[in-house]
């Protein structure tokens, strides 16, 4: 699978990007790319009349030529953050051609330093890519708790669990392609 991996935390030690990190070492059998967002502008409708940002269209193109999305998310104040809900809202208006979101498969994974590991930001952004029209894959979930100490060696049960959800990810990849 061609899979594009984005990140909803732009700090450089994120635990979230390093957990994408994992993901793409785990599927190193796929082609994944970790798309930075700090390029993305805060959205706002005068800047799109003017013409979508070239960082917005990098990533709608990126998004369109891959097979499926893999969006690691931490949690703020029981919701995602504000960078990937920006991100979205962006994705979301740009429809030339097409809404790159639109039918996307698209994987969730997050980890959180509270005992949440995220599910409160993945249930937030599961209702809103879903409403989007993307094909959520919805288990196993990645929820990683307390990741200061759990993201130092992750566990293998933890890749475990990542290896389950990249299979799920290219069944359903598979079920697209063979849907025309
Ligand atoms: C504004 C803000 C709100 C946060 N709210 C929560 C929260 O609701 N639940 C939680 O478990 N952790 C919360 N945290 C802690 C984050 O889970 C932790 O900083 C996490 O490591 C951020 O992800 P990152 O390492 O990818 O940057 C919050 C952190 C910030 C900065």
């Amino acid at each position: 699978m061609k899979i594009v991996g984005i990140s909803g935390s732009l700090r450089k030690a994120s635990f979230n990007t390093k957990l994408l990190e994992l993901v793409a070492e785990i599927g190193s059998d796929h082609q994944l790319e970790i798309v930075p967002l700090n390029d993305i502008p805060l959205y706002d409708g005068d800047l799109e009349e003017a013409g979508m940002p070239a960082s917005v269209t990098a990533l709608s193109g990126k998004i369109r030529a891959a097979d499926a999305l893999y969006i690691a998310t931490p949690e703020y104040n029981f919701s995602t953050s504000g960078v990937l809900k920006n991100a979205i809202d962006w994705l979301s208006r740009d429809r030339d051609p097409s809404m790159p979101l639109g039918g996307k498969v698209v994987a969730l994974g997050g980890t959180s330093a509270g005992m949440s590991g995220t599910s409160n930001a993945q249930a937030h952004l599961r209702h809103t890519l879903a409403l989007l029209g993307c094909d959520m894959v919805t288990n196993p979930q990645v929820l990683v708790a307390s990741n200061y100490e759990a993201m130092v060696e992750p566990s293998d049960m933890l890749k475990d669990l990542i290896g389950k959800q990249l299979a799920a990810m290219e069944k359903r990849v598979k079920m697209h392609a063979a849907m025309g």
